[in-house]
């Protein structure tokens, strides 16, 4: 079966063909990123604009990768929830257009769920049940992955996500957006126990074990730092801030997600979402999980960060699943992972 996937939650907007969920046939991913940059984040109303131009010509350019025409589409596919509003909008009315005019069936895919499925793409082998990690830009969870389309959430960030903290961070230091990159690249020329940086324990309130996470303390602390330093005319040591700052971001997501593994009984733990390609979580994991005996598995590079081949992944098995929309679909901006509201 092969499947034309959308995606524009945010702003990269994506199209690929991917066969029976394991294949990618084409992966076009046009990215934003140089103009927001300007603004130091994603800018809605920009973003929006630029996925109604590209939108059409990306889609043409992932059929033509993939010498697929339309005629031998089976389904098409869009990331539907949660996401920028506007944004997601682009994607879902393109994709209802191209299901109504080739008369197509259009099965909605929720973002987390497809950056779960980059890995599916990648490891042949990888089948639910596993634990998984999940980080982005606007998401921090810990998900017991039951089945290809039902999900426990274990854990979740009660305030920022860490690739939010990661680029606040970053861009409090000077740093370019998207700063998750740049601050791990720094990190690895600094001395992590330079500077010491808060690392909160949550708890729940009746005393049952909490993987929850909260990253504002660290991204403020960050701040602070540098403020403080600003106006006393000191120096900070960037390269030992970042590597300060990545241990203790790294601290806690493993941490909880070892826990979590370890209290599930889980034998497989999974990385997904654009802050998985960070160094020095794969190394921490890898390490950890060698010791412990758990299977690790994290998406290649190029599939942590949005794209619609993880789209087309995840879709395959909403449809085996019955989960396909009618032409009243819509675009959420929020939406939980558990959530199968088709
Ligand atoms: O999954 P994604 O591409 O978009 C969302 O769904 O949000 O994730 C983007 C996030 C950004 O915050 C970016 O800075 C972060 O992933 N990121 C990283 C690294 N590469 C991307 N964070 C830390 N270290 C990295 N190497
Ligand atoms: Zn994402």
């Amino acid at each position: 079966m092969k499947i034309l996937a959308i995606e524009s939650s945010c702003d990269e907007t994506a199209a690929a063909v991917v066969q029976d969920g394991r294949r990618a046939l084409s992966n076009v991913v046009a990215s934003q990123v140089e103009e927001h940059k300007l603004y130091g984040g994603v800018v809605p109303e920009i973003a929006s604009r630029r996925h109604a131009e590209a939108i059409s010509g990306v889609a043409r350019q992932a059929l033509e990768q993939a010498g697929t025409p339309l005629s031998a589409i089976d389904a098409v596919a869009v990331t539907y929830a949660p996401g920028l509003i506007g944004a997601l909008l682009v994607g879902v009315n393109f994709a209802k257009g191209l299901s109504l005019s080739a008369g197509l069936p259009l099965v909605p895919v929720h973002h987390l769920r497809s950056h779960i499925a980059a890995n599916y793409l990648a490891h042949p082998e990888l089948e639910p049940p596993f634990l998984c990690l999940v980080v982005s830009g606007g998401h921090s969870h810990i998900v017991r992955v039951e089945d290809y389309t039902r999900f426990t959430v274990l854990g979740r960030t009660r305030d920022d996500a860490a690739g939010e903290c990661y680029d606040k961070a970053a861009r409090a230091m000077g740093m370019p957006y998207p700063g998750g990159i740049h601050l791990d690249r720094r990190a690895a020329a600094g001395d992590p126990d330079a500077y010491r940086l808060p690392h909160p324990h949550l708890e729940n309130p009746d005393g049952s074990p909490c993987y929850d996470f909260s990253f504002s303390g660290l991204k403020t602390a960050v701040v602070n730092l540098l403020h403080n330093a600003a106006q006393k005319g000191e120096e900070v040591a960037v390269d030992d801030l970042c590597a300060s700052f990545q241990k203790t971001a790294v601290d806690m997501l493993a941490g909880n997600t070892l826990r979590a593994a370890e209290a599930a009984r889980a034998k497989t733990i999974v990385l997904a979402g654009g802050v998985s390609a960070n160094s020095g979580l794969r190394a921490r994991m890898e390490a950890e999980c060698r010791r412990r005996g758990y299977r690790l598995y994290a998406p290649p590079l190029p599939l942590c960060g949005d794209n619609a081949a993880m789209v087309g992944a995840q879709a395959y098995y909403e449809y085996l699943a019955g989960h396909t929309a009618g032409l009243d679909l819509n675009a959420c901006a929020t939406m939980p992972i558990e959530a199968a509201s088709y």
